[in-house]
């Protein structure tokens, strides 16, 4: 469906008009399910391939931080599209960013592109179905439009502010399956469920490993995985902190890991060391779901210090999903809530970039 007769919400963002807007969410779309094909693509030639998995892939950081030649390939495709386009825009996209020697933020108020072509890069060449397009558009550094396409999955994920956030989503040149319903998210929404009372216990945690594997006592990785241990044990475990949550689960995907807390099946995600292009789409879908997202860091007074908005450079992020009024408190009173139970019991990280 084309989007000009959406529902729900507020005010188009920024500058550009309204039916720009509505014109790039449906070119943005289209684009989308137009890279997934080349993932998909890829994924049948290694299937028919003898030399098989993994033959294409070279480490960054790490061998666990990789690219593929696929990753390239939809980079240049994207950036191609875009700029034949949009020729006005910028484009930051993670592997011709990972090519320069910087890591400082380079978004800018001016109209920005923010792609990851291939957001889950470890689950492609193991053939895992969680990775995805991502696509975002910002104006002022926020993500107006989020365009997140899981090619094995066949499934959309997109927002655009002030129109709510969608799975399954269509374009005339770009239609959904037949057989996929359009939904708006969060999936369940008549009413959208509270909160537990007892939060965290109740709520599926979503995190990730990371890549930062250097095994020191109070690194990264030590400290994520003391604080998802803490989140997980029993009530009384952890000296009366543990978190006793219903599921912990690691998509290997921190833009399918956002949508997942947008359609509500997670209900909390907390994460460091993701660069803006893992995020800025599903934080765009997040949040015209209803969703809250700040950092994940807590803050010197956790009871009482404001809950800010998270900063899109800043990879460091605690997601929230959408929740229901009860008797007692508001939806967003909830979501506080739960973001300050978490904040209880997970470390900071430090994952510090120049000029942030
Ligand atoms: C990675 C994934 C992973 C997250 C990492 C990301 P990539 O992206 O989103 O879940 O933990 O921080 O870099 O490399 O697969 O595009
Ligand atoms: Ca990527």
């Amino acid at each position: 469906m084309s989007h000009g007769s959406n529902d729900t919400k507020a005010e188009a963002p920024g500058a550009l008009g309204e039916a720009q807007l509505l014109e790039i969410y449906d070119f943005a779309l289209d684009l989308g399910r137009r890279a997934g094909k080349i993932l998909l693509d890829g994924v049948d030639q290694r299937c028919g391939d003898e030399e098989g998995r993994g033959q294409n892939e070279v480490d960054k950081m790490n061998a666990v931080d990789i690219v593929t030649q696929t990753d390239l390939d939809v980079e240049a495709f994207v950036k191609n599209e875009i700029t034949a386009r949009y020729p006005s825009h910028n484009f930051i996209g993670e592997e011709t960013y990972s090519t320069g020697n910087s890591k400082e933020y380079l978004v800018t108020d001016s109209p920005t592109w923010i792609v990851d072509p291939l957001d889950g890069t470890v689950n492609y060449t193991h053939l895992f179905p969680m990775f995805c397009v991502s696509i975002a558009f910002c104006i002022s550094g926020v993500p107006v439009i989020g365009i997140i396409y899981a090619p094995i999955l066949d499934v959309t994920y997109s927002a655009l502010t002030g129109h709510g956030a969608w799975l399954n989503d269509s374009t005339p040149s770009s239609p959904a399956p037949s057989h996929k319903r359009r939904q708006q998210l969060p999936l369940v929404r008549n009413p959208i469920p509270v909160l537990p009372e007892a939060a965290p216990k109740g709520c599926v945690f979503s995190c990730e490993w990371g890549k930062d594997r250097r095994d020191v006592k109070d690194g990264n990785m030590w400290r994520k995985v003391e604080s998802f241990l803490t989140m997980a044990a029993e009530s009384s475990g952890r000296d009366g902190k543990g978190g006793m949550v219903h599921g912990v689960r690691s998509l290997g995907s921190a833009t399918m890991d956002l949508a997942y807390v947008a359609t509500g099946a997670f209900d909390i995600w907390w994460e460091g060391g993701c660069w803006e292009w893992d995020v800025a789409a599903g934080i765009c879908i997040l949040r015209e779901a209803g969703g809250l997202i700040t950092t994940a860091n807590p803050p010197s007074d956790i009871d009482t210090d404001p809950i800010e908005e998270v900063r899109l450079g800043s990879r460091l992020y605690l997601a929230i999903r959408a929740a229901g009024d009860s008797a007692t408190e508001t939806g967003r009173q909830a979501q506080e809530r739960v973001v300050r139970e978490t904040w209880k019991r997970v470390y900071n990280l430090d994952y510090s970039r120049p000029g942030a």
